[in-house]
């Protein structure tokens, strides 16, 4: 699964989703173990800090002795590990809708169009692999490159919780966007960078 990115941005890199190997182990460990990332602001930071950082070390741990999941990815921007994907079945298994997750790790790399182009990436092989009817991501209203990445492909706003969640203070609405296996590819070429 390959993607180019604009060479406007630099030099032509590509994106690449791929399990996930032993040497990436270190930058997986560096990233998730630091409660002091700044990606720890922006996804899901509603949750107790102290529980997700005890969390992200025993999920970091365990990776050291398990082989990659089919249902997690490394994302590769220019064959470095910048971030990875996930999804899970909404119970019950089997009733076709899938959650999907993105996380890339350094801020350097946001807002250059990885994460759309990831997305696209994940979505197909989500729709290839299984047998998805409808595909979620779940954010909160602050995030609005996530909210703004998922619509660029064609996901729409499928629920919003008012002022649902708390983040440092402020309340913001948690936001579900969703698509369905037969808006897929868009019809429209979507605005992938
Ligand atoms: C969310 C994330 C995966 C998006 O990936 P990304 O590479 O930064 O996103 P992209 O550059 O592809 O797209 C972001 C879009 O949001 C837009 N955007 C950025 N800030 C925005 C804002 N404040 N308001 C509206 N749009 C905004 C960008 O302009 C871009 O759209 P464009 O390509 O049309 O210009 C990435 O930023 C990330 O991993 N963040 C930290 C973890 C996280 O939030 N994960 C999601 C948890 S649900």
């Amino acid at each position: 699964m390959t993607s180019p990115l604009p060479s406007e941005i630099g030099p032509v890199q590509t994106v690449t989703l791929r399990g996930r190997r032993p040497r990436d182990l270190p930058v997986l460990r560096r990233w998730l173990a630091d409660p002091q990332a700044q990606w720890r602001d922006w996804d899901a930071p509603y949750f107790h800090a102290a529980a997700t950082t005890a969390t992200l070390r025993a999920y970091v741990e365990r990776l050291e002795h398990t082989p990659g999941r089919s249902d997690e990815r490394v994302i590769e921007l220019g064959g470095e590990c910048v971030g990875m994907v996930n999804r899970s079945q909404e119970e019950p298994a089997g009733g076709g809708w899938w959650d999907l997750g993105i996380l890339i790790y350094d801020p350097a790399h946001w807002g250059h169009g990885t994460g759309t182009r990831a997305l696209a990436l994940w979505v197909t092989a989500t729709f290839d692999e299984t047998d998805a009817h409808v595909l979620t991501f779940t954010t909160w209203g602050g995030n609005e490159r996530m909210i703004h990445a998922a619509l660029k492909l064609g996901f729409r706003e499928a629920a919003r919780i008012r002022e649902a969640r708390l983040v440092g203070g402020v309340r913001h609405d948690s936001v579900r966007l969703d698509l369905l296996r037969r808006e897929w590819p868009p019809q429209e070429s979507p605005a992938i960078p």
